[in-house]
């Protein structure tokens, strides 16, 4: 009894205040958040290899490195074709660039994404037959970097893949797309014939047979090289020259003074807890308990607890919406999701399975997400590789649109 009045006090308490906080903002017309001094500068970076580093409040915060990605160019060249190139999709109808197209940071925009039997393009795109997948398209500027640690290391072989790392490696997670019933494969093939198929295909198209043979090797046009190339390409849509990297690299004015204190909130709010490293992930999974949206989605990570990836904080201009079901159409919306969480908003998880490190979070709202929004608006970067080929060697559409 005596511990739910206790509750209900400070329940309505915190109630009061919100409204005194809304008055205060009507009145005044501005935000009553007000961030702590900052206590670091630019004289305490430190360089390590090809990252800069930055120690704020016990976390250390990364530049991505300023080298791109070592590539096979020959590779890339068939990659970047195969990728536009709806051949790989049992009705010729869907590439992988359907769902990952260069104005999104490769992603589509639409809150679950639409393969097989679809219409249109990016937004506009409409459901066919299939339906939508159970997932938001995640954008691939930068994902050659997956797995990156805050000192710059990373094995691309073991890089996780997907909302839930089910897949690991961007050569492996390419043949997955074309597998699967809803975004390309359709129902004309099995899943044990498709990738015989698509051989098959491929070997049937002299341009192909020439541009693998330049890249692997003669009598090489198999679907595991496919994914290989398709995995050279993708290294190379990197997007590492942000207004947070250049300061980190010593542009003092890269980074305005609000988006510096901004930087310092996000680390003190907890964010960099998860949100760390280089790509602002930890690349680990979290149970956060987002609310389901359209379909219910456990992740095939296999603890049953909903868990998703931390997903990079680079790009978000590009890449709404947001979270693995797209359920927040804008950015003030995701972060707001964090406001004093303390329960789970997913009826199929538990509050106390939670991830610890959500628990203390501080509240968002009364203008300490909005400042935090502050610097992720430092984290993009426009200047990335939007080539969009004229043609494919298949004869197809490119992009299948
Ligand atoms: C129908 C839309 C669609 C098509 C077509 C598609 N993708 Fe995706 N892609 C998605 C969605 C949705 C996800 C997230 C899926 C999940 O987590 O289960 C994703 C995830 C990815 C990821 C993981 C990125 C990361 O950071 O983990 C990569 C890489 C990727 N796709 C590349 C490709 C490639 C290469 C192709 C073509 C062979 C392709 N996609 C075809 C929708 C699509
Ligand atoms: C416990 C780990 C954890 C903490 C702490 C955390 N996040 Fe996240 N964040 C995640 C995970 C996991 C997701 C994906 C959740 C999902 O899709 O269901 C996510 C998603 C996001 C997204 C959406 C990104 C996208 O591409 O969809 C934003 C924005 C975000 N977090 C910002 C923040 C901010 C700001 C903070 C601090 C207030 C924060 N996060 C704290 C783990 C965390």
């Amino acid at each position: 009894m005596i511990t739910t009045g206790v509750i209900q006090t400070q329940h309505n308490h915190r109630a009061r205040i919100k409204v005194i906080g809304l008055l205060t903002l009507l009145l005044s017309g501005c935000e009553n958040f007000t961030p702590a001094p900052v206590n670091f500068s630019q004289q305490d970076i430190v360089e390590i290899g090809d990252v800069h580093t930055l120690e704020i409040d016990g976390q250390v915060l990364s530049s991505l490195p300023k080298t791109e990605i070592p590539v096979n160019t020959d590779r890339v060249a068939l990659g970047r074709l195969l990728f536009w190139d709806p051949i790989l999709s049992g009705d010729k109808d869907v590439a992988c660039a359907t769902c990952h197209l260069p104005e999104h940071a490769y992603t589509d925009g639409l809150m679950q994404s639409v393969g097989v039997g679809g219409s249109g393009r990016g937004i506009d795109r409409q459901a066919g037959h299939t339906g939508f997948v159970r997932r938001n398209s995640q954008g691939l500027t930068n994902t050659g970097w997956n797995g990156i640690d805050e000192v710059g290391l990373f094995n691309p072989e073991t890089a996780p893949m997907f909302w839930d790392s089910r897949v690991n490696s961007l050569a492996l997670q390419a043949l997955e797309p074309i597998r699967d019933l809803q975004e390309m494969r359709g129902e004309q093939f099995t899943r044990e014939q498709i990738d015989q198929e698509i051989e098959t295909r491929l070997n049937n198209i002299e341009a192909y047979r020439k541009l693998f043979a330049a890249s692997f090797g003669n009598g090489a046009v198999t679907l595991q090289n496919a994914g290989i190339a398709m995995a050279e390409f993708q290294k190379t849509l990197s997007a590492n020259n942000t207004p947070y990297d250049r300061w980190m690299r010593g542009e003092a004015d890269a980074m305005t003074a609000g988006q510096v204190s901004a930087m310092q909130e996000f680390v003190i709010a907890g964010c960099a807890d998860c949100h760390s490293g280089p790509m602002f992930s930890d690349f680990e999974l979290h149970v956060l308990g987002a609310a389901e949206h359209g379909v219910r989605d456990e992740p095939d990570s296999g603890d049953g607890n909903f868990a998703f990836r931390t997903p990079t904080l680079r790009q978000l201009d590009f890449t709404a919406p947001y979270f693995h079901n797209g359920q927040f159409a804008t950015l003030s919306s995701a972060i707001n999701f964090y406001d004093e969480r303390r329960s789970s908003a997913n009826p199929n998880v538990a509050s106390s399975a939670l991830d610890a490190d959500l628990l203390d979070i501080p509240e968002m709202d009364e203008g300490r997400g909005a400042f935090i929004q502050n610097f992720l608006d430092a984290l993009n970067d426009s200047n990335f590789d939007r080539t969009i080929p004229q043609s494919v060697p298949s004869g197809l559409q490119p992009g299948g649109l």
